[in-house]
């Protein structure tokens, strides 16, 4: 197959991660003879330096053009003090808004060599392996009316829905919960909200669909208390943006470290923006030690969900716990007797497997 990749290198470590990520790719066409092509193009901080904004326009011309994109990570302490739009986070949130992804995939699992490094105890991790499908482009990060009122006296966000945005990400979670354990959590609030209510009768209408997904509904504070609990109940997770993002954001503690999670943004037809869920960690940016193991994991959910390379994916996943097998890792894992390693000599050690 030939397929052809944006890269968006960003900022930090975003080109260390993104070099690793490339390499898992080369190494992949190689063993099955697919000609993946190659573009990088400027995001976030780089571009604002280059090119006075955080999303160039040949950065969204090349985007739209893509059959995936890679996104290392974008912002740092150099561009903080700039105002609201020309911030780097915008050129994140410009693309996803541009290209319509609407669907955020962020899968956690527990690896059996870092139970050890969660802050959670060891026996409540084990075995979980969950998949968190939230809303991308609705809800209120974009609702309007949104503003302060009567001289700053009240105050108001918009928590907006159309129909159409939330039958979508339904049936992009029933499709992912169907080709994983079957099972499908709605997570709602709709005890409270008529958003949530009519969430919650979208899941009903939709689940004659799927007959073989088993389906519950679960408020969200039930949710959030049920992922340090009791995380391995859960296959695929289904929510609003905004509890998506809460959610998401908890459930990251389960795999013990930020540089071991991959995520995706993807529309119906597969054209999708692949990217660690880290930011551009400038503590530690310029110096090779960066775990490139968030980013190969995002290569593997781009293989599966934009090129439907089933095999492919499996392959890059197998090779990275035949890593962490051998104890390899980076500093930010703990390990007990690893082999601390670089971020390159890692990605490279997942390349070779
Ligand atoms: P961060 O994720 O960059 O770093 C948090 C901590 O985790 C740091 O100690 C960092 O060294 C460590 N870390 C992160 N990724 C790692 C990796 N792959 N390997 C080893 N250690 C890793 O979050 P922080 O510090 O809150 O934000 C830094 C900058 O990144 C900010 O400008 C922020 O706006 C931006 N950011 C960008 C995101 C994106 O591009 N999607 C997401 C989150 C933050
Ligand atoms: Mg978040």
């Amino acid at each position: 197959m030939k397929k052809h990749i944006v890269l968006l290198p960003g900022d930090g470590i975003g080109p260390e991660v993104t070099k690793a990520a490339k390499q898992v790719l080369e190494a992949i066409a190689g063993r099955y003879q697919h000609t993946f092509t190659f573009e990088s193009h400027e995001i976030g901080g780089a571009a604002i330096d280059q090119q006075g904004t955080p999303l160039p326009e040949d950065t969204i011309e090349a985007c739209k053009k893509a059959d995936a994109i890679f996104l290392g990570a974008v912002g740092g302490p150099k561009w903080d003090q700039l105002p609201g739009h020309m911030r780097p986070e915008k050129g994140l949130l410009g693309i996803r808004k541009q290209l319509g992804l609407f669907a955020n995939l962020r899968p956690v699992q527990a690896f059996q060599q870092l139970l050890h490094a969660s802050p959670l105890k060891p026996e409540v991790v084990a075995g979980s392996d969950l998949l968190i499908v939230r809303e991308l482009t609705g809800g209120l990060y974009f609702g309007e009316p949104r503003e302060r009122r009567d001289n700053g006296q009240s105050v108001v966000d918009t928590l907006a829905y159309q129909r159409m945005e939330i039958e979508r990400i339904v049936e992009k979670a029933f499709e992912s919960a169907r080709v994983r354990r079957k099972h499908l959590t709605s997570v709602d609030k709709a005890n409270v909200l008529e958003s949530s209510r009519m969430w919650r009768e979208i899941v009903e209408e939709k689940k004659v669909d799927y007959p073989d997904v088993e389906v519950e509904h679960m408020l969200v504070d039930a949710a959030a208390m049920k992922l340090v609990t009791n995380p391995s109940s859960f296959d695929v997770l289904v929510t609003e943006n905004m509890f998506g993002d809460i959610l998401s954001d908890e459930a990251s503690v389960l795999t013990g470290s930020l540089g071991m999670l991959p995520s995706a943004s993807v529309r119906e037809d597969g054209v999708g923006l692949y990217e660690p869920v880290h930011g551009s960690a400038p503590d530690i940016a310029g110096e090779n030690k960066a775990n490139p193991l968030a980013s190969i994991l995002s290569v593997a959910m781009m293989l599966k969900h934009s090129f439907g390379m089933h095999e492919e994916a499996e392959t890059v996943e197998a090779a990275v716990q035949q890593v962490l097998q051998s104890r390899y890792h980076t500093q930010d894992l703990k390990i007990s007797n690893g082999v601390l390693v670089s971020g390159s000599v890692l990605a490279s050690k997942v390349v070779d497997q």
